[in-house]
């Protein structure tokens, strides 16, 4: 039969005309990765629903579970998998695994935003005051630097000794950078480059971006000192908007944004290549003290997702999570890893609950099929 005279009910649904149709890989790894994934990918089926997309989540094996089974942390298994979805949600991994995806399918691009939740100003060890208006974007490099770079371990004489070497392409520097201009342009044009060339001149990442900046004449670029640039991001995190670095600076100062934000269970990121295509996770790591418990914070992997529907072009599925996440922490719900060190009670009077994944997930699905009924009156 041809198509167009397919009912479409009876069509597959990749055929059906302006059905978007999703094929996602959750690649839950260790720790508190399973529990966070999941719960991720509870909502995401959920809100496909409400939004009018379908969604196909596939598992795969990697870290610790696929050195079990396959021998090694990255199974080709586990590649083929990933090879032609729409992205991959990723949980957590003690190490093995992570770099060697990251290199495959050259994500060189790590976008972490940070942008503390107004019901969460006090979560953070910084002044309320210097957090109002944060809003944050790390450009990491991912594919290069100290973490790929020539290393080992050697013997000279009777003495062992270390070394990773800190290596970048001046291209691989020239593209990141490029990124991080397109972003700092649709944001407010404001780029700090992260840089250590009063004791790294071969790495010279100043002229390098200036260079690619001539492109960007609405942006303006600040290199400065990563040592320096550490401290002010902790001393006025409201100044910087988009804020480039590479591999292994990138990681540390990416860490701050969980002391803006208040845990760093609420931060999610994308890494990405040059076709588009990306991995998706929370910026936490496995979290051992707290993994099997159901209570760790799905609140990172899920911001994660939410960085995967925008980068599909899934705006308005992006902004609904967004704004459920916003009416969790209004109304008090709030996860261990945010539980106050004091009392339980927020400081405008609003009690506190302490709530599992699992409840977060309820939340969530429960405020997501509000969204789908007809309103009352509009009926
Ligand atoms: C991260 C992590 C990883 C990194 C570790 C697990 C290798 O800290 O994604 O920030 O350093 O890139
Ligand atoms: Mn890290």
């Amino acid at each position: 039969m041809p198509t167009e005279q397919m009912p479409t009910e009876q069509m597959p649904k990749e055929q059906i005309p302006n059905q978007r149709h999703y094929r996602i890989v959750a690649l839950p790894g260790e720790g508190i990765g399973p529990e966070v994934v999941e719960a991720t990918a509870t909502i995401l089926r959920a809100l496909a629903d409400q939004a009018g997309f379908t969604l196909t989540i596939d598992y795969a094996l990697i870290g610790m579970p696929a050195q079990q089974a396959f021998g090694t942390s990255l199974p080709s298994e586990t590649l083929q998998i990933c090879e032609g979805s729409d992205g991959i949600l990723f949980g957590a991994v003690t190490q093995g695994g992570l770099l060697e995806l990251r290199k495959h399918f050259d994500l060189f691009t790590n976008l972490r935003p940070v942008r503390p939740s107004p019901s969460l100003l006090s979560a953070s060890p910084i002044k309320a005051d210097r957090l109002n208006h944060v809003d944050l974007l790390f450009v990491r490099e991912l594919v290069s630097g100290i973490y790929f770079g020539e290393a080992g371990r050697e013997r000279q004489q009777q003495n062992a000794y270390g070394f990773h070497t800190m290596r970048y392409a001046d291209e691989e520097i020239r593209r990141i950078a490029r990124v991080a201009l397109q972003q700092a342009q649709t944001r407010r044009q404001h780029l700090t480059v992260a840089h250590k060339e009063n004791a790294l001149p071969h790495l010279p990442w100043s002229r390098l971006v200036a260079s690619e900046a001539e492109a960007f004449p609405a942006v303006t670029v600040e290199p400065m000192l990563v040592d320096n640039l550490a401290m002010q991001l902790v001393s006025r995190p409201g100044d910087f908007d988009v804020v480039l670095a590479g591999n292994l600076f990138g990681d540390i100062l990416s860490d701050l944004g969980g002391a803006i934000a208040g845990s760093i269970g609420l931060l999610g990121s994308a890494s990405l290549n040059a076709d588009g295509f990306g991995m998706y996770e929370a910026v936490h790591g496995t979290a051992p003290d707290i993994a099997g418990k159901g209570i760790a914070n799905p609140l990172g992997t899920l911001a994660g997702a939410t960085l995967m529907l925008k980068q599909w072009g899934e705006k308005q599925t992006a902004e609904t999570l967004i704004t459920i996440r916003e009416n969790m922490l209004a109304q008090g719900y709030r996860t261990h890893d945010l539980r106050p060190a004091a009392d339980t009670t927020a400081s405008a009077g609003q009690p506190l609950k302490i709530v599992t994944t699992s409840e977060v997930v309820d939340f969530f699905i429960t405020q997501i099929q509000a969204r789908s009924q007809p309103c009352k009156g509009q009926e």
